[in-house]
C-alpha cells in the first residue's frame, strides 16, 4: 500500500519505519529540511532503541523515503497519517495549527480516494475540523480515521510492532477495510483492533494518558504520606499492585511525570472540560500534585544540606524525562535545575542519551560530564533523577569517595537504604525512611 506520514518526529518516524518494515511503500514528510536531509543519510533526530536499524534497512530496500515536499507525499498516498505536533496553547488546549496546516494541503494535492488518519493526539471534534479543511479543495472522496498512538518513548518500536491494542475510529467501510489491512501484520498474536466511532477514539487517547498520569500523581502523594507516617512506599506499591483490580504498572513514586504527552494531554483534557462547562476536578488535582512533586528533590536536598543552597555543587544523574530516550520535554530535571540555579547552586549533569539535547536547551548554565563518575567530582550531593539501568549498581565506595559530602538524593528509589547505611551514605529517597533512622524503626523493610 502507498502510505505517507506527515510529521517525522517521535511518532511519525516510528510509524513510517514500522509500516515500511511490513512491506508498504512509505513516504515520511516534514517541514524541517535539516531533519529530512539527515534522515536520508540515516542520521536520526532522536534516540530510540531499534529505530536506526529499521530506518536504514527500509531506506536501503527502497520502501522508506523522506521528503520535505508535503504535496508530493499527499499525492502518492492511499492512506495519509497526520503525525505533527499538537503542543499546548496558552490556555492549555491542544494547538491544532500544524494539523490543520496539513489538512489544508490535502485537498489541493490528493490524486485519488484516500483515508486520512489523525495519528496526532487531538481533542474530540478534530477529525471534523480536518475534514472541513480538506473538503474546501477536495477533488476525490476521502475517509477520516482517528488512530491514536499509544507507543512509549524508549520502547516505541516494540510498542508499535506489538501493540496491546489498536484503536481505530472510523465512519466508513472503506476506512475500516484499509486500516484493517495496514494493521493486520501487527495483531497476528490476537491482540485486538478496537473499532469505534471517531469521537470515542479521540477521547480514548486522552482518557488513557489521564488515567496513567492519575496513577503517578496518586502514588507520589501516597509516597509523601509514607514518609510522614514511617511507612515504606515500595512495600505499599507491591501490596496494592498485586491486586488484579489495580495491577503493578505506573505505581512507582518519582520526581513527577514529564515528557511530551502526559503534561500537555492532562492540560488539554482539563481544557476540553472547561469548554464543555465541566470542571474536571481529578485531573486538575493530578496536575497540581505533579507540579508540587517536581519540587520534592530540591526540598530533600535542603533537608540534607541546609536551607541555603548557594555555593553548593550538585551532581545530577539523568536529564531525560525517562530512561531509553533523549527526550527532555517537560522533564522534571529542568525544573530541578532551574530551582538549583536560582538558589545559587551549580550543577554538573550526566545522561547516557540526552547530553546533546541538554546542551541545546541549557547551554552553559550547567556543566556536563563524560561519565557518571566524572560528574561527582567536587559535588556536595548526588541527585538521581532518571532511572537509567547504568545508574542502578554503581560502585558506592567510589561514589562516596568522589563526593564532597556523602549525600545521595534518589528520585527513583534505585538503591537499598540498608546498603546506603552500611556505606555511610546519607540517603534520601521517595516514600521511604531516611537512612539515619535506626533499622528497628523501619516499616516492612524485611518483607
Ligand atoms: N512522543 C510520544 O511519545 C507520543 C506518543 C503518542 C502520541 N503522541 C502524539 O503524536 C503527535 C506528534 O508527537 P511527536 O512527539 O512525534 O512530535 P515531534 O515534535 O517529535 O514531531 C512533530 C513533527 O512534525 C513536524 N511538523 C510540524 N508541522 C508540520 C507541517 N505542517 N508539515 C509537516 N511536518 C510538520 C515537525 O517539524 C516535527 O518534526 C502529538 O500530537 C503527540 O501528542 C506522541
Amino acid at each position: 500500500m502507498n502510505i505517507s506520514v506527515v510529521g517525522t518526529g517521535y511518532v511519525g518516524l516510528v510509524v513510517g519505519a514500522c509500516l515500511a518494515e511490513t512491506g508498504n511503500d512509505v513516504v515520511c514528510a516534514d517541514v524541517m529540511e535539516s531533519k529530512i536531509e539527515n534522515l536520508k543519510r540515516n542520521i536520526l533526530p532522536i534516540y530510540e532503541p531499534g529505530l536506526e536499524d529499521l530506518v536504514e534497512r527500509n531506506q536501503q530496500h527502497g520502501r522508506l523515503n523522506f521528503t520535505t515536499d508535503i504535496g508530493a507525499a499527499i499525492a502518492s498516498a492511499d492512506v495519509l497519517f497526520i503525525a505533527v505536533g499538537t503542543p499546548p496553547d496558552e490556555d492549555g488546549s491542544a494547538d491544532l495549527q500544524h494539523v490543520l496546516a496539513v489538512a489544508r494541503q490535502v485537498g489541493k494535492h490528493m490524486t485519488r480516494e484516500m483515508v486520512i488518519v489523525t495519528k496526532s493526539t487531538v481533542p474530540v471534534g478534530t477529525a471534523g475540523k480536518v475534514a472541513a479543511e480538506i473538503r474546501k479543495h477536495a477533488k476525490f472522496p476521502f475517509h477520516m480515521c482517528s488512530n491514536p498512538e499509544f507507543l512509549k518513548e524508549g520502547a516505541a518500536v516494540d510498542d508499535f510492532m506489538k501493540p496491546d491494542r489498536v484503536v481505530l475510529g472510523v465512519a466508513s467501510d472503506f476506512a475500516r477495510e484499509m486500516m484493517t489491512e495496514i494493521y493486520a501484520p501487527f495483531v497476528r498474536t490476537g491482540k485486538p483492533i478496537i473499532f469505534m466511532d471517531i469521537a470515542s477514539a479521540e477521547m480514548t487517547k486522552y482518557a488513557a494518558n489521564g488515567m496513567l498520569a492519575t496513577r503517578i500523581s496518586f502514588m507520589n502523594e501516597i509516597a509523601n504520606l509514607c514518609e510522614r507516617v514511617g511507612a515504606n512506599v515500595d512495600m505499599v506499591r507491591k501490596g496494592i499492585g498485586s491486586d488484579s483490580r489495580i495491577g503493578p504498572s505506573f505505581l512507582f513514586p518519582g520526581p513527577g511525570y514529564g515528557g511530551s504527552c502526559f503534561p500537555k494531554d492532562v492540560k488539554a483534557l482539563v481544557r476540553t472540560g472547561v469548554e464543555m462547562g465541566m470542571d474536571l476536578q481529578i485531573l486538575t488535582a493530578v496536575e497540581q500534585v505533579n507540579e508540587r512533586q517536581k519540587l520534592r528533590l530540591a526540598e530533600k536536598l535542603r533537608e540534607a544540606i541546609g536551607e541555603d543552597l548557594s555555593g553548593i555543587h550538585v551532581a545530577m544523574w539523568g536529564l531525560a524525562f525517562k530512561p531509553q530516550t533523549d527526550d527532555m520535554r517537560d522533564a522534571p530535571s529542568l525544573k530541578l535545575i532551574e530551582d538549583l540555579l536560582e538558589a545559587g547552586a551549580t550543577v554538573c549533569a550526566h545522561d547516557p542519551a540526552a547530553m546533546n539535547e541538554a546542551r541545546h536547551r541549557l547551554g552553559d548554565t550547567i556543566t556536563y560530564a563524560e561519565t557518571n563518575y566524572d560528574c561527582l567530582k567536587n559535588a556536595d550531593a548526588l541527585v538521581v533523577i532518571t532511572d537509567w539501568n547504568e545508574y542502578r549498581h554503581p560502585d558506592f565506595a567510589r561514589v562516596k569517595e568522589s563526593l564532597r559530602r556523602p549525600v545521595i538524593v534518589d528520585g527513583r528509589n534505585l538503591y537499598d537504604p540498608e546498603k546506603m547505611r552500611e556505606h555511610g551514605i546519607r540517603y534520601y529517597s521517595m516514600g521511604r525512611v531516611k537512612v539515619e533512622q535506626p533499622a528497628a524503626m523501619r516499616v516492612g523493610e524485611s518483607a
